[in-house]
């Protein structure tokens, strides 16, 4: 039976619209935003100006916002929800460190924050790819 957005609700039943996404627009959104929200990052790390720290953080959100939505999309599409894996544990420790570093890019060293940066991104990359548990 087709899938749609009625669905398990008899006295609202309609037309059998598809409402499946493609999994290629959740891996699009996923990687644009977390691309961007690096560089975002590494430029606040590089040049921290107060007067944008709001801008930023506005910025900064959404974007891991987007690349939150659209992993959970993933999630739901590719791995069937199943997110006691140890791999998607650990990206979302990365994803939670980098979304901390573009607040913490103010206070902190450029190295710190740039070293945190590099190992948080290559460890989520590295968990995506190899899945080690
Ligand atoms: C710093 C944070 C993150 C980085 C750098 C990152 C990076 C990536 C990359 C490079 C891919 C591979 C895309 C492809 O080959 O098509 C990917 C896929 C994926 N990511 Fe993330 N991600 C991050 C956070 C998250 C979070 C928080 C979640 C969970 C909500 C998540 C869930 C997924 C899923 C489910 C896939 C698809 C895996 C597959 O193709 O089987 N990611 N991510």
């Amino acid at each position: 039976m087709p899938r749609n957005r009625f669905n398990g609700c008899p006295c609202l039943k309609g037309p059998d619209i598809e409402v499946d996404m493609d999994p290629k627009i959740y891996q699009f959104l996923h990687v644009i935003s977390i691309i961007l929200l690096s560089g975002f990052t590494f430029a606040i790390a590089a040049n921290p100006q107060k007067h944008k720290k709001k801008l930023m953080a506005i910025v900064t959100g959404i974007l891991g916002l987007v690349a939150l939505v659209a992993g959970a999309g993933l999630m739901s599409k590719l791995h069937n929800n199943d997110w006691a894996q140890g791999w998607v544990v650990a990206k979302m420790a990365c994803w939670l460190v980098v979304m901390g570093l573009g607040g913490m890019a103010y206070k902190k060293s450029k190295s710190f924050i740039f070293a945190a940066l590099i190992a948080a991104l290559g460890i989520a990359v590295y968990m995506v790819y190899f899945r080690p548990f």
